[in-house]
């Protein structure tokens, strides 16, 4: 029986000012389709799991959550008080899903992708949970574009030779987040994909490799999905999230089970974007015209001549822009934004900087 998951919490800092704690950018429709990523994420999952989908977020987005997804049940949505990564968000999930059904296939995917079109996707998840049937962590792989230091890095190895799933293949390393030397060398070398941050395991799997390599971890979300659907829910788990070490998933059980030879990758043959930062949103809004100006938002006035990038407006305020190419302009009641494309990627560091100045 499979059964979707959807860890909602990374804050997206490089899509500074629109994104942040109190809107965070899976609640944002960042393609002009209407939709925010989080429903578009939810929608996708629907042919699959129907309404199985537990969404894990934090307390502060309940409403929020609520508000986009009215179909979620209590039964369906866990909330964290505080933000205790992936490891956490996904492994509670893993333990709560055991708990109810120890045979359960779960499938998390991330909240804040842009993915298309959603038959593709549909297809590849469907070889993923045929290979999770046979008992593997089942990752999904992006052919790299260029050597990005903010993914996760898979190199396959044999076919697996799965009924249902014929483009399975073996892991024989999964390393998160390499330093820039070694991105450059595994896209150099070509037979590396990245990791689409999606995972399709057997719950009691998850929870067999989160045990060996993170028995304190392990033992207080166990202790959490035990009393999770009692009474007792509420005084455990004030009790023990705020104990839980923080650490990512793909460090916690993607790593190991991989050395430990129980990972698989399919590839992916949709389109992925993580929208990582303000380019993103140009690339995808734009179908490749450099010379056109993107813009994002409900009402916004922006005249633009000869000039070029991306705007993303929050206020009604009137913008010119008159000879000047790829910026990029975030406009918000609080905050403005100018950088470049270019310079996308440091919005973070300046995020850091501000708010260690207070
Ligand atoms: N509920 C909850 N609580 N969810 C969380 C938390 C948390 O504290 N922290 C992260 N998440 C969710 C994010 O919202 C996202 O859906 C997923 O977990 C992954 O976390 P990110 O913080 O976005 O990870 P990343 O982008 O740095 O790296 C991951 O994704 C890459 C692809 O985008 C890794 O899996 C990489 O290996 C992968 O390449
Ligand atoms: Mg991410």
């Amino acid at each position: 029986r499979f059964h979707a998951v959807i860890p909602a919490g990374g804050v997206g800092t490089r899509l500074w000012p629109l994104s942040r704690a109190a809107a965070p950018k899976f609640l944002h429709d960042l393609t002009g389709s209407g939709s925010t990523l989080l429903r578009a994420t939810y929608d996708r999952l629907e042919p699959l799991a129907g309404e199985r989908v537990l969404v894990v977020t934090g307390e502060a987005h309940r409403a929020a959550v609520c508000r986009q997804l009215p179909e979620v049940g209590d039964d369906e949505l866990v909330l964290e008080s505080e933000p205790k990564d992936s490891g956490a968000a996904i492994g509670l999930a893993a333990a709560i899903l055991h708990r109810r059904d120890p045979d359960t296939i779960m499938g998390s995917f991330a909240a804040d992708h842009v993915i298309s079109p959603d038959n593709l996707f549909q297809e590849t998840v469907r070889e993923a949970i045929y290979t999770a049937g046979t008992g593997k962590i089942v990752t999904i792989g992006i052919k790299p574009t260029h050597p990005s230091v903010g993914f996760g890095y898979i190199r396959s190895g044999a076919a697996l030779n799965v009924d249902g799933a014929p483009n399975a293949l073996a892991v024989a390393e999964f390393v998160e987040k390499p330093s820039q030397e070694v991105a450059n060398k595994y896209v150099e070398a070509g037979d590396y994909v990245w990791n689409a941050g999606m995972f399709v395991a057997p719950v009691a799997l998850m929870l067999k490799h989160l045990e060996a390599n993170q028995p304190e971890l392990f033992k207080g979300l166990q202790e959490i999905a035990d009393a999770w659907d009692t009474p007792q829910r509420a005084e455990v788990t004030a009790r023990v999230w705020p104990t839980l070490p923080k650490i990512a998933i793909d460090y916690a059980v993607a790593e190991p089970a991989a050395a430990a030879g129980d990972v698989a990758v399919v590839p992916g043959t949709f389109r992925w974007d993580d929208v990582g930062d303000f380019a993103a949103i140009g690339r995808l809004n734009n179908a490749g015209d450099v010379d056109e100006v993107t813009v994002l938002g409900e009402g916004a006035r922006v005249f633009a001549e000869n000039a070029s990038g991306v705007v993303v407006s929050d206020t009604k305020r009137v913008i010119a822009l008159i000879g000047i190419k790829d910026v990029v302009i975030v406009d918000t009641p609080d905050a403005l934004l100018v950088t470049t494309k270019e310079h996308a990627q440091l919005v973070k560091g300046t995020v850091d900087a501000l708010k260690a100045s207070g």
